[in-house]
């Protein structure tokens, strides 16, 4: 039994989290050292003594001069950018800050629509207009997929005076747009381009991957270390490539947004993580990705579950790392199949939408996580593999809703809570996402459509988490403009 703290105490965050280690789960989710699992890391005892403040000689986050200096600039050569910044708020700040440094209030943001809700509030914060993009559909599982370039170019030749282009990539699906053709577009307009690569801290370390974002010269990338190396949560890195950007603005903003205590634990490991994916980076995913071309091969052979590839895909390339499961041929949701992955094989997936399960895996997963994975699925298999598939519904059909109240001017506005279901043609004041994967149906300040209640709607009734729906079904809509 771990654990040093009685359990009689009224803790109830470390009990939940003593009760869950202590089930010793197989882990897809994040933070990719996979409780402590990664063999390159320190060990339990060491951690405490990492957690200390700015005293002399260990240099401050906020003005760096000394081993944090060193630390960032290792990271930058080491990741292909000029500048390395390390976040200890997640991408989550990084995305605030870069946008925040790039558009003034009232200047437009062309954004593919997949984006996280940071990239709202960075707008949010920075008074930012959006000029959204609509993805592509993968229709077969049923997500969304890549930006098209002809989109993107549509939305510079409209909006010749947008402050420059945010792209999310790789989705949290794995699905990567294709990064050199949108940064020379971008670039040929002038613009700056901001790559929301929170997914894609790995990609940098192996030929067999898509390239990451800044060895085609995107002007500013954002990455969770958390997610796919071996970094404690929240670390994450902002790094910037090129002239275009102002980095004193960058520092700037992120005085403003980090913590004046900024954890050495985290910003430690953000500095083994490049250590150790740098020097072992492309042997540990060539390791993963031999364990992953078995998985495929057998739930392709032996099961009806239908797990991605670029071969499946019709446009884009895929993060082979990166597992989604489709399960629409089995009548049940994958949110029912992500529970019993959980309640009868002890294994903790990242996220189940409708129709797919997501899986993380990083270094710290060995060929047994996988193999333990793969019998759970053939053993789902023998007992689903009658039932009729899963009705179809979808997103694609939802146009993106119309901005009736521009971000910045929500917050003021009086509101009210009423339910989902009668909000139809009602102003959203919060942001409307199926978490995960946090990306807004509904954002604020937009219409709440009879379509965006209908897959809102679906989500929840098949399982799903709506962050912006309250008990009782409710959301908050603007009572005047
Ligand atoms: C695509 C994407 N961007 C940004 C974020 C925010 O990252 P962080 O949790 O490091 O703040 C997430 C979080 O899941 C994400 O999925």
């Amino acid at each position: 039994m771990r654990g040093a703290v009685s359990i009689n105490l009224n803790i109830p965050i470390y009990n939940a989290l003593m009760k869950y280690s202590n089930r010793s789960p197989v882990s897809f989710h994040m933070p990719g050292h996979k409780e402590g699992k990664d063999s390159n890391i320190p060990n339990a005892n060491e951690l405490y003594l990492m957690d200390v403040t700015e005293i002399p000689g260990l240099d401050n986050l906020h003005q760096p001069e000394g081993i944090i200096k060193e630390a960032q600039e290792l990271a930058a050569k080491a990741f292909g950018a000029d500048q390395t910044f390390f976040l200890v708020n997640g991408s989550t700040c990084g995305i605030q800050a870069a946008i925040m440094s790039l558009c003034k209030k009232g200047d437009r943001l062309i954004v593919g629509r997949d984006c996280h809700r940071a990239a709202v509030s960075g707008m949010m914060l920075a008074g930012a207009e959006p000029v959204y993009i609509k993805p592509e559909y993968e229709d077969n599982f049923k997500i969304s997929s890549v930006l098209k370039i002809s989109d993107i170019e549509k939305a510079l030749m409209e909006n010749q005076d947008a402050a420059g282009v945010y792209i999310t990539r790789p989705n949290y699906y794995g699905i990567c747009s294709d990064i050199k053709e949108i940064c020379r577009l971008v670039h040929s307009y002038g613009k700056v381009l901001i790559v929301d690569e929170a997914h894609g801290a790995h990609l940098k370390f192996s030929d067999k991957l898509p390239c990451s974002a800044l060895e085609h010269g995107s002007d500013i990338c954002i990455q969770s270390a958390h997610k796919t190396l071996p970094a404690l949560t929240p670390g994450a890195y902002l790094h910037v490539k090129g002239s275009k950007v102002d980095v004193e603005k960058i520092r700037y903003n992120l005085d403003i947004l980090q913590t004046s205590s900024p954890p050495y634990l985290v910003m430690a490991f953000l500095d083994i993580s490049r250590a150790v994916m740098e020097k072992d980076g492309e042997q540990i995913i060539e390791w993963l990705l031999e364990d992953i071309k078995k998985f495929h091969k057998n739930i392709d052979d032996n099961t009806h579950f239908n797990v991605l590839s670029k071969k499946k895909l019709n446009i884009g390339e895929t993060d082979g790392t990166r597992l989604v499961i489709n399960t629409k041929n089995y009548g049940l949701s994958a949110f029912k199949i992500e529970n019993i992955l959980r309640n009868k094989y002890n294994i903790q997936v990242e996220m189940s939408d409708l129709y797919n399960i997501v899986c993380i895996t990083t270094g710290a997963n060995k060929g047994e996580d996988l193999k333990k994975l793969e019998d759970a699925f053939c053993d789902i298999d023998m007992n689903f593999k009658n039932s009729p598939p899963l009705a179809d519904i979808c997103i694609e059909k939802m146009d993106i809703p119309e901005q009736k109240v521009q971000l910045d001017q929500l917050m003021h506005k009086s509101f009210k809570r009423m339910k989902l279901t009668s909000a139809n043609g009602m102003i959203s004041r919060g942001m409307i996402t199926p978490y995960p994967p946090g990306v807004p149906v509904v954002c604020p300040g937009e219409v709440i459509t009879e379509g965006a209640i209908e897959y809102i709607n679906d989500i929840l009734k098949f399982g799903g988490n709506v962050n912006g729906v309250y008990d009782g079904l409710e959301v908050q809509v603007l009572t005047s403009l």
